[in-house]
């Protein structure tokens, strides 16, 4: 039986593949562990569910290496939170969990597009303000989703199921990925799939290679009737740029589920007009919440008994 740090509080039966295991943490108020507190306590476990709030740095991994750290499993498809070549290194085990939370992120960025296009945000602040004071023809004219040109921009699962979604709208789907995909709508330019698209949605991993792919020059190349959704990582996109284009109106408005210093929001960007922004709840559904999870759980019951997961990352 190993001896597991799980750093947050999961879903009920989250887990489930862990009994009989030792489970350490989380606080009993569920408030994260420090980056001292991660590295002491890696010492002395065998694996480390973590999500992705916890930095799982070159400390902690070798912390937990030089102790009996065999995986750290993050209950999050994106694992920028975790130096994986610092596991790489030492021998750790990295999983994440894709795959069970594709439709549900999807169905997230789909609502993000479909509030930011129409302005449900600033037609509900001001309704509930008492700003509203009668239904006018002119008021709140959003952009058609439907029929509109969407630019995915990230091909891989969750990319395809924000497609899915979009093809039942009619819309004209055009993708970007780093590698052509042979598949039509495939646009190799990513500059071109901006400046072509009414509505951009971003599906890439969080980290350097992404840092600010959407920056100031790539916003001014967007339509200034076109609207930015991303629920991938807040790193992707200059919050500052998007702030001034979106107070500039250079751009049309914004959905966004992520931001650059969690849970700090760009003060611009919280006043900014026309952007809808929610706190983090992509795969937020009990049921995904619950599928995470679990499967992060039992890739450290498959790594402890000897085997080797599907969903690692790393080894
Ligand atoms: C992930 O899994 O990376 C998501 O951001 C969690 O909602």
């Amino acid at each position: 039986m190993g001896r597991i740090l799980v750093a947050r509080r999961l879903p009920d039966g989250g887990l489930d593949p862990l009994a009989g295991h030792d489970i350490v943490g989380p606080k009993p108020d569920d408030v994260p562990y420090s980056a001292s507190e991660l590295r002491d306590l890696a010492v002395d476990v065998d694996a480390i569910v973590s999500v992705l709030t916890d930095k799982i740095d070159a400390a902690v991994i070798a912390a937990g290496a030089a102790g009996r750290l065999r995986v750290v499993a993050n209950v999050a498809v994106g694992y920028d939170n975790i130096d994986v070549g610092a596991a790489h290194e030492h021998g750790v085990v990295v999983c994440n969990t894709p795959g069970v939370l594709d439709e549900t992120t999807a169905d997230l960025a789909f609502t993000l597009i479909l509030a930011a296009a129409r302005l449900t945000h600033d037609a509900e602040s001001d309704l509930r303000a008492g700003r509203w004071h009668g239904w006018g023809i002119t008021q709140y004219l959003g952009r058609d989703v439907h029929g509109a040109t969407l630019g995915i921009v990230g091909y891989g699962r969750i990319g395809r199921a924000v497609a899915r979604r979009a093809a039942g709208f009619g819309m004209q789907v055009l993708h970007h990925a780093r590698t052509t995909t042979g598949e039509p709508g495939y646009i190799g330019d990513l500059d071109e799939l901006i400046s072509m698209s009414d509505i951009v949605s971003l599906h890439v991993p969080g980290g350097e290679q992404t840092r600010h792919l959407i920056d100031a020059r790539r916003l001014a190349l967007m339509r200034p009737t076109a609207v930015l959704v991303n629920t991938a990582r807040g790193s992707v996109v200059d919050e500052e740029a998007l702030a001034d284009a979106l107070h500039n109106g250079r751009l049309f408005a914004a959905g966004i589920d992520v931001f650059e210093r969690e849970p700090d929001v760009h003060p611009r960007l919280l006043n900014a007009p026309r952007a809808v922004l929610v706190p983090h709840i992509g795969s937020a559904s009990h049921p995904t919440r619950t599928r995470m999870a679990r499967l992060a759980a039992s890739a450290v019951a498959t790594v402890l008994e000897g085997g080797t997961p599907t969903n690692m990352v790393s080894s």
